[in-house]
């Protein structure tokens, strides 16, 4: 069978960054998830949806066409056509992601979605999100679980945004986002943020990108 890699983790832990290059390292695709609630997301705002009314949402989120490039040098996202990397990231989708991401029926869309990125990946998948390990792919060949400290957390988000010149009470405003978005993603009904009872956890307060590399790349060629 084909390498399924699940990554899962809150915002922050650094798993889209190590996902990707994990997928690089060990020349298989990747699945950044994540992206396809925000491009969901992104449509629903759009095409003027009420995100808050999860009914609306339901009925509306199987018109948009989302598909995913796994290539993991250059992962890609469009909407309809459209490339939405950029819009996606924006805070107007990531205010509301977390509601749209609560329900159900987007996300039986969107995890179907993902089963099939992975059946067509050719020498496998590393697939990052919240509920990988979980839902998606309950027989994953290797289930990882990434956390930090919420101390950790915030100051690596602070640090990119400080990169990218975003000025200091935004950054502060974005903290207190994301504090929301976690607590919702990891209270909400349907699949919520959470360790598969095989995943093995890998804190990755204290350790550089390299190592936390270097430990799922072992774990894969074990
Ligand atoms: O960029 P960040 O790590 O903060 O989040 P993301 O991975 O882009 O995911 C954005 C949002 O999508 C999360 O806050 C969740 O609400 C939702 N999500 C989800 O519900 N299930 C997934 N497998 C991936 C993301």
């Amino acid at each position: 069978a084909p390498v399924v890699v699940a990554i899962d983790g809150p915002s922050g832990s650094g798993k889209s960054t190590v996902s990707r290059a994990v997928a690089a390292r060990l020349g298989l695709s990747f699945l950044d998830t994540g992206a396809m609630y925000r491009a969901m997301t992104w449509w629903m705002l759009a095409n003027e949806v009420d995100v808050e009314d999860a009914e609306a949402v339901a009925v509306a989120c199987g018109k948009p066409v989302i598909v995913s490039g796994t290539d993991a040098d250059g992962p890609t996202i469009t909407v309809d056509g459209q490339d939405v990397s950029g819009p996606i990231r924006g805070p107007e989708v990531t205010a509301k992601v977390s509601a749209v991401a609560a329900v159900p029926s987007v996300r039986a869309r969107l995890v179907e979605l993902q089963r099939g990125c992975a059946e067509v990946a050719e020498r496998g998948i590393v697939a990052e999100g919240r509920d990988m390990g979980t839902v998606v792919f309950p027989d994953a060949t290797v289930k990882v679980f990434l956390t930090a400290s919420e101390r950790a957390r915030a100051e690596r988000r602070a640090a990119e945004l400080r990169a990218k010149g975003v000025d200091e009470a935004t950054i502060t405003a974005m903290a207190a986002d994301l504090a929301r978005r976690d607590a919702a993603d990891s209270s909400r009904e349907t699949a919520p943020l959470a360790q598969a009872a095989d995943a093995v956890l890998v804190d990755t307060s204290d350790l550089t990108l390299e190592q936390v590399i270097d430990r799922i790349a072992a774990l894969v060629e074990e």
